[in-house]
Order: structure tokens, then C-alpha cells, then sequence
């Protein structure tokens, strides 16, 4: 028999070559195991050692949901139970049931179905977009691992049930170290450093976090045999031009930052180490996300900005006339949608955004409508080589990973409202 450090799960021989019959065979055990019968498998994740299931189960309030780890005695007890087993039957050190993660009906979305829980790597999993994605994940019951240096992200953004390394993506060997520790399903590579001025000033330190840096996860997740690698990238720093918007994803790229230079050099690497090596991968060009928890030093941060002026009565600055325009995306339609693409056999660029040009004044509205009050504003001279209209033609993720933006400008601004007041207090 053989010992797992870190197995949590119960492996039951034979698996590969009955998977009908394995399954079976699984929930007949979990039933009699917590003497239940109503049980029922949702989905499981049945690889060439270990099976992870996910069952529900009635009670009294409402139909909870739970991963069930089984360990070493349950697992004995398998073994025990059914003689007739043949093959190995792992076990870890732990000595009972562990049910974890119960997951509230209400907390379930369809983006789910059909997928098994599995482990991901978050990187950049103390940001913005990444501790939002990072809340989701575990909301449907994944494991999460977070790695992150907190240069811009913050440790009381890190969700407690996830575990994490404190670790700089460029460290190449730190980065090996907890991929051979940590055994990932998939990979969401959010770290980078966003702050386009910094591009503009310091090229070569961008390139390093944005091009070398993840190129160490790459190199582990093609080591490592990681299933996906999903890039945050961005769509509103990537296509540069003004005509014939919306932008889709055969759009002319021509980056007018290092930042979007090196998120597209990025994107072709993921390409060469797909047709190469055979790593799967999809790119997630994000609009401009905005949302609770935003680096007001970050790409497109002006909502996250404008929420803290407001609610902190300065006036707020505008550079020129304020009818440029972008495309907002909410935080939560973005993780939904980097969720979504775990599921997808799709290998390229989607675009992740509303197809919706708002400019800023209409911005502003927003927040008075939702702070219930007018702000000041101020105006300034344009800034040299901003970018007038962006916007981004979301249809090929829509047929894809059947997503679609789902909160209003309106309502993402009072939620994200309510959060800058609650950091204030
Ligand atoms: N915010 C947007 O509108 C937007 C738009 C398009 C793309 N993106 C992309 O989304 C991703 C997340 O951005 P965000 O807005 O959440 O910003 P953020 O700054 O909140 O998140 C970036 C995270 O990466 C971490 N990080 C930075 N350098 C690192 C390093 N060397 N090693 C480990 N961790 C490191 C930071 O501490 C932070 O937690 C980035 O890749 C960004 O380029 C953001």
C-alpha cells in the first residue's frame, strides 16, 4: 500500500478501466458510510489516482452541497467493507470523515454545472480581480492556492479558507518549489504590475514581472502538467486604435504602453507553448474592471478613484472634456467569466467586457445617483496620448463560454460605493 502526504481523497483501484463501475461503487460507499441513502452524486473528477466527488444530500433547511474528503479511516473502512477490491486503496495521515466547504443553494450558479472541483492556482490572488476570482472559486468548492508578493495586493483581501505563499512570480525557484508541493488543476495568472505610467518609466522592470516572471509559472504549469493556464490579459491596453469599434479579438494590436506590449508578448508565448509543448490555454482580455477591493494605482481605475473622491467629499479631477469613453466591466461578471473558461475547450483570446462605451461624465452620474448627492469636479488638460474611445466586442465569449455581463453600470457603482464607505469607517 502506498502513503499520500497530501492526499485528501479517496482512491479506489481499477478506476480507468470501469468508470461506470467505479462511480457506482463510490456512492454506494458514501451512502453507507454516512447512512444516507438519498444521496446523490452531482459530479466527480475521477483521474488516474484519485477520485473527488461532489454529492448533495437533503436536509431539514435546504439542499446543502459537500466535498467530501474521505481519509484514512473511512478509506479503511472502504477497503474493509468491499473484500472484494483489488489494487491499492491510499490513505493519509487524518483518521476520519472531513466534510468541508457547504455550499448554500443560493451561492450556486449554473457556471458550475458540470465541472469537478479541483485545485487552482491563483496568482496575484491578493489583488483586486484576483481575491474577488479567489472568493468564487471557493464558493464553489475548489481549492485554492494564492501566491502573491502583496506589492499592490492586500493580506486582509486573502480568503482564509485558501492557502498562501507570500512569493514573487520572478523567484523561478520559489516557484517550482510550490508547484511540486502543490499539484495544481489549473492555473489563473493575474500578478503582473499594472500601473501603466510604471511601464512607461521602467520598461525592463514591467518586462521582468510581466514576460519573465510568467514565464516561471508557465514553465512549472508545462512541468507540473497543469490542465489550463488562464491569463488575465487585457483587451483596453492591447488594441491601441479608435476605428470601427467595438473591438474584436482580430482587431490590430498595436499596445500604446510597455504594459500592453508585454501582455501581448504574453499571449504569445501562451501560443508557442501550446503548439510546442501542447499546453492548454485561454486568454481573457479584460476591459476596464471595476469593483470593490480596486488598486486605485491600477490599469483603468478611474471608477475606484472617482468612488473614493466622492465619498471622501474632494472634488474630482477631470482630464479634458470627460466624454472619453471606455468599456466598464464589474468584477464579478469578470471572475464569472474566468470560472467559465475552466470548463471551455477553447485554446485563444476571448474579449471580457460589456460592449457598452461609457464615458466619464456619465461615470460621475452614477455615483451621484447612488451617493445621492452632486460632487465637485474640476477639469484639466487633456493627458498627452490618451486614448479617446475604447470598447470591446464581447460576442465571441458570449458564444463561447455562454457569458454574459449580468450587472448594470448603475448597480456595480452603488456596490462598489457601499464598499469605499465601508473603508472609510
Ligand atoms: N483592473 C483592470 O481594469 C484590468 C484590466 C485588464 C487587465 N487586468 C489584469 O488583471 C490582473 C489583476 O489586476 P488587478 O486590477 O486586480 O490589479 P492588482 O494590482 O490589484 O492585482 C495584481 C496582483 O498581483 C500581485 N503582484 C504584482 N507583482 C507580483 C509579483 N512579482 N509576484 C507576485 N505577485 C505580484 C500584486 O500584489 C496584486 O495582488 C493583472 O494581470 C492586470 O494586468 C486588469
Amino acid at each position: 500500500m502506498k502513503k499520500l502526504t497530501q492526499a485528501d481523497l479517496i482512491i479506489l483501484p481499477n478506476i480507468k478501466e470501469n468508470l461506470f463501475y467505479s462511480k457506482l461503487l463510490v456512492k454506494e460507499v458514501i451512502r453507507e458510510l454516512l447512512n444516507n441513502n438519498d444521496i446523490q452524486i452531482i459530479n466527480g473528477k475521477i483521474t488516474d489516482d484519485m477520485v473527488k466527488i461532489r454529492i448533495s444530500f437533503p436536509t431539514d433547511l435546504e439542499i446543502g452541497e459537500v466535498i467530501i474528503r474521505l481519509k484514512k479511516e473511512s478509506s479503511k473502512a472502504i477497503y474493509e467493507k468491499m473484500p472484494g477490491l483489488s489494487g491499492e486503496v491510499f490513505w493519509t495521515d487524518d483518521s476520519y470523515l472531513l466534510p468541508v466547504n457547504i455550499i448554500k443553494k443560493e451561492n450556486m450558479n449554473e457556471s458550475k454545472a458540470g465541472l469537478a472541483p479541483a485545485k487552482c492556482l491563483v496568482t496575484g490572488g491578493a489583488g483586486f480581480i484576483g481575491s474577488n476570482l479567489v472568493d468564487e472559486l471557493i464558493k464553489l468548492g475548489h481549492e485554492v492556492v494564492i501566491m502573491d508578493d502583496l506589492s499592490s495586493g492586500k493580506r486582509e483581501y486573502l480568503n482564509p479558507t485558501a492557502k498562501f505563499y507570500e512569493a514573487d512570480i520572478c523567484d523561478a525557484d520559489k516557484v517550482e518549489e510550490i508547484f511540486s508541493k502543490e499539484k495544481f488543476d489549473f492555473v489563473f495568472h493575474l500578478a503582473a504590475q499594472i500601473d501603466v505610467r510604471v511601464s512607461v518609466a521602467r520598461p525592463q522592470y514591467e518586462t521582468k514581472i510581466n514576460v519573465l516572471g510568467g514565464l516561471n509559472i508557465l514553465e512549472s504549469c508545462l512541468k507540473h502538467k497543469v490542465e489550463k493556464f488562464i491569463f488575465i490579459s487585457t483587451g483596453g491596453a492591447i488594441y491601441g486604435g479608435e476605428e470601427n469599434l467595438p473591438a474584436n479579438e482580430n482587431y490590430p494590436t498595436y499596445p500604446l504602453s510597455p504594459y500592453g506590449i508585454n501582455k501581448l508578448a504574453f499571449e504569445k508565448y501562451l501560443n508557442f507553448y501550446h503548439k510546442t509543448f501542447g499546453q492548454k490555454y485561454i486568454t481573457l482580455r479584460l476591459a476596464n474592471v471595476y469593483g470593490p477591493r480596486q488598486f486605485k494605482g491600477g490599469e483603468g481605475a478611474v471608477v475606484a478613484v472617482f468612488c473614493d473622491w466622492a465619498v471622501n467629499d474632494h472634488r474630482l479631477k477631470i482630464y479634458g472634456d470627460g466624454l472619453q469613453t471606455r468599456d466598464f466591466v464589474y468584477v464579478g461578471d469578470v471572475a464569472e467569466a474566468a470560472i467559465k473558461a475552466m470548463a471551455s475547450d477553447y485554446i485563444g483570446e476571448l474579449n471580457i467586457g460589456t460592449m457598452v462605451e461609457t464615458n466619464l461624465l456619465e461615470i460621475i452620474e452614477a455615483i451621484e445617483g447612488s451617493i445621492n448627492k452632486l460632487v465637485d469636479t474640476e477639469h484639466y488638460p487633456e493627458k498627452v496620448g490618451e486614448q479617446r474611445r475604447s470598447v470591446l466586442d464581447n460576442r465571441r465569449a458570449k458564444e463561447i463560454l455562454s457569458w454574459q455581463p449580468k450587472v448594470a453600470l448603475e448597480d456595480g457603482i452603488k456596490k462598489t460605493i457601499e464598499w469605499t464607505k465601508s473603508q472609510v469607517k
